[in-house]
């Protein structure tokens, strides 16, 4: 049975490129394989620095991956914080980890280049990452692009490792993309809580029209012909329509007559048709605060017991002895 391993930062409310790109693989899969699924509290902390913040988000993602169709009997759901041994394995794995290799991950460059100053867990954020992974002997994480990089630096140090010290503990993992591994913003760019151009997965209502009305478009006019491919309004519908919906807007942009604001109408159309029933899921949920504190911690204790009998090899071929 594979192992099969994703997390999600709580550093925002969720959108539609995490839900596309990542989350409705994780919950397809969770009968596939071993699901386990963490909200990266942890990671949170290079970006977020206020504890209750922090906290609202975790129940947030928590509600949303339970309101979305996560199954708590057939996949794990955690706190990555409520498993500390993950801190060990990555000062484990950053004495094998090359400093230029870290210099060359995107998300580190990108926030220098936008003149951000890093700190040292911002630095070393791929390695808490390869250790997220390798600790739950992990075989598959399902992810969007923008992650590609860091699961290819997880098996650089995987093996660096076991060249180190002889021994091999740790699968090499393999990333896994859906169709949606690169969704765009209202303003055309990747959508990311870090640009404020998403579309988030509970938004409803005035507020949600109002993101999708306000999806930057180019100015050809209603009655010109205009082309589907570089749209961001029919890429997103595409996300959310069948094969047929989608050829007949793609001949209907490519007539004429359509504007934009006719298909973003669509678009919204489609949006609430998809999420509709997953916000009343949420709703109710939400009334049931321990239970999904239950979820949390059931899971933490099994995905605990993984890392421990993980960080048990990991000590004896490093050189520890067992802990008293
Ligand atoms: P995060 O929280 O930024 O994003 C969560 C997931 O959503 C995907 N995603 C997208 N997919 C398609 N289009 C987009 N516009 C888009 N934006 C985000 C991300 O690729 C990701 O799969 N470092 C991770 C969290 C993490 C993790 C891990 C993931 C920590 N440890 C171990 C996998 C395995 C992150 O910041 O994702």
């Amino acid at each position: 049975l594979k192992r099969i391993l994703s997390g999600v930062q709580p550093s925002g409310k969720l959108h539609i490129g995490n839900y596309f790109g990542a989350i409705r693989q994780h919950i397809a899969l969770q009968n596939e394989g071993e699901c386990f699924y963490f909200i990266a509290d942890y990671h949170s902390m290079t970006t977020i620095q206020n504890a209750k913040t922090r906290l609202e988000h975790v129940r947030d993602v928590a509600l949303d991956y339970l309101a979305l169709g996560l199954d708590p009997s057939k996949a794990l759901l955690f706190r990555q914080s409520d498993v500390p041994e993950v801190c060990e394995l990555a000062w484990i794995l950053g004495t094998v980890s090359n400093m230029s290799l870290m210099e060359k991950a995107h998300s580190y460059k990108d926030k220098i280049a936008k003149g951000i100053e890093a700190s040292i867990g911002l630095f070393t954020y791929p390695v808490l990452m390869a250790a997220d992974i390798l600790i739950y002997r992990s075989n598959l994480v399902p992810v969007g692009q923008d992650q590609v990089q860091h699961i290819e630096i997880t098996r650089d140090l995987a093996e660096k490792f076991h060249r180190a010290y002889g021994k091999e503990v740790f699968p090499l993992p393999e990333h896994r993309l859906d169709v949606g591994a690169k969704v765009p913003g209202v303003d055309g760019q990747k959508m990311s809580k870090s640009y404020g151009n998403t579309i988030e997965i509970f938004a409803e209502g005035n507020p949600l029209k109002k993101t999708i009305m306000g999806i930057v478009t180019d100015s050809t006019p209603v009655e010109a012909p205009k082309n589907p491919e570089n749209d961001t309004i029919f890429t997103l519908f595409s996300l959310f329509a069948y094969e047929t919906e989608i050829a007949e807007l793609a001949n209907r942009y490519r007539a004429g007559g359509l504007g934009y604001g006719d298909s973003k109408k669509m678009l919204l159309e489609k949006v609430n048709g998809y999420f509709g029933p997953f916000r009343e899921k949420r709703k109710e949920l939400a009334s049931r605060p321990d239970y999904v504190e239950d979820v949390l911690r059931t899971s933490a204790r099994k995905a605990r017991a993984e890392a421990i009998a993980t960080m048990e090899q990991v000590r004896e071929a490093s050189g520890f002895l067992k802990q008293p």
